[in-house]
C-alpha cells in the first residue's frame, strides 16, 4: 500500500455526470472490493484525497467509474488524457473469490457497480462460479457501465425507477425475483445505503450470507481518522475502511435510512475509550 503517480490514459464522459477514467502506472496486487484513495495535481482544494472502487484492473491499468457529486468527483472527472493522479492503494477488503460450483447474487445501485463488476471480471477469467446481476438506477443514464456488465456476468436485470431501461422498478423487487426463481449461495451488494439495507434484509431473510460494500464518507481511507465510522451490531463500530468497504452484512446496523453519519460521535466515542484525540474530532467530521 502506498501512494504512487498514474497517468489518465483513456476518459469516456457520459450522461448524467459520469465519466470513466483508465489510469496507468505500476501494476498493483488488487483483489475486487478494494479501493483507491486519489487525489489530482489540483493544489490545496479540496485537500484530501477520495475514495472510489476499482472498476476494472488489468494488469498496470486501473478503471475508475467517477460520478460527479462534489469539488473533488468533478476535479477528478475533469483529469484529461496524459494528466496525473496520486494513487494511494490498494486500500481495504475484498469479496471472497467466488468459487466454480457458487451461486452468487449481485445486486448494484448506480456508482455502486464498480466493484462487483470487478468482481465478475475476475470471477470470469478465473473460471469461478457464475454471477447473476441485478442493476438499479433511477433512469437509463444512471446505469453507467452497463454493457460492461452485461458481457462479465452470467445474466443482468436491468432496472430503473422509471423505466427508462429494463424493468420499471426497483432493484429489491427484481432480487425477490431472482430469489423465488433460482437457488443461490451468496448475496453481494454495493449501492445507496436505503438500498443496500433492503438487500441485507431480503438476504437474511433467506438464510444466505451477503456481502455489502460500503460507500461511506472517507477523510483517510487506512484508518487513523476514524471518520468512517459506523454503528455495529456487536454494540462499538466498524470503520468502511479498514473493517470494509466489503464487509458481512449482519455485522452493520442499518437502522432507519439514510446512511448515519457517526463520523465524529464514534471518534469521540472511541477517544472517550482510548484517551486519545482525533483528526475527525479536530475537523468536526468534515473533510476537506
Ligand atoms: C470505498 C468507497 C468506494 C467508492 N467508490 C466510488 C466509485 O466507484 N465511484 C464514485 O463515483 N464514487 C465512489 N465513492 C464515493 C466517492 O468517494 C464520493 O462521491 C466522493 O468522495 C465525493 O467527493 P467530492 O469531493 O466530490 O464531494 P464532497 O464535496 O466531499 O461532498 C459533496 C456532498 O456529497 C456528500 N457525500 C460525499 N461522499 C459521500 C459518500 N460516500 N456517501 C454519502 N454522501 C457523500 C457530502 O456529505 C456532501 O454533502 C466511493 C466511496 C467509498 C468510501
Ligand atoms: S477514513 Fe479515516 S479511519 Fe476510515
Amino acid at each position: 500500500m502506498k501512494v504512487a503517480p498514474f497517468h489518465v490514459v483513456h476518459r469516456k464522459a457520459l450522461p448524467g455526470g459520469y465519466v470513466i477514467l483508465r489510469l496507468s502506472g505500476e501494476a498493483l496486487e488488487c483483489e475486487p472490493g478494494q479501493f483507491v484513495m486519489l487525489r489530482g495535481d489540483w493544489g490545496f482544494s479540496p485537500l484530501l484525497p477520495r475514495p472510489f472502487s476499482l472498476a476494472l484492473v488489468e494488469g498496470p491499468d486501473l478503471t475508475i467509474l467517477v460520478k460527479v457529486i462534489g469539488e473533488g468527483s468533478k476535479r477528478l472527472a475533469a483529469a484529461q488524457r496524459g494528466d496525473v493522479v496520486l494513487v494511494h492503494g490498494p486500500l481495504g477488503t475484498s469479496f471472497r473469490r467466488v468459487a466454480p460450483d457458487e451461486r452468487v447474487l449481485m445486486v448494484g445501485g448506480g456508482v455502486g457497480i464498480a466493484p462487483l463488476l470487478y468482481l465478475a471480471q475476475a470471477s470470469r477469467s478465473a473460471a469461478g462460479g457464475g454471477l447473476v446481476g441485478v442493476y438499479g438506477g433511477r433512469s437509463r443514464r444512471d446505469l453507467p457501465m452497463a454493457a460492461e456488465l452485461a458481457a462479465a456476468a452470467e445474466s443482468v436485470t436491468f432496472v430503473t425507477e422509471d423505466g427508462t431501461a429494463g424493468e420499471k422498478g426497483l432493484a429489491s423487487r427484481a432480487m425477490v425475483e431472482h430469489l423465488a426463481r433460482t437457488p443461490f449461495d451468496r448475496v453481494v451488494t454495493c449501492g445507496p445505503w436505503a438500498m443496500m439495507a433492503t438487500v441485507a434484509r431480503l438476504a437474511a431473510e433467506a438464510g444466505l450470507p451477503c456481502e455489502v460494500s460500503l460507500e461511506a464518507m472517507m477523510a483517510c481511507g487506512y484508518g487513523i481518522c476514524l471518520g468512517c465510522a459506523l454503528p455495529a451490531t456487536d454494540g462499538g463500530y466498524v470503520y468502511a475502511c479498514t473493517d470494509g468497504p466489503v464487509i458481512d452484512a449482519g455485522r452493520i446496523v442499518w437502522g432507519d435510512q439514510p446512511e448515519p453519519s457517526l463520523g465524529t460521535e464514534a471518534g469521540k466515542d472511541r477517544k472517550k475509550r482510548e484517551g486519545s484525540g482525533t483528526p475527525a474530532d479536530k475537523k468536526g467530521g468534515k473533510r476537506t
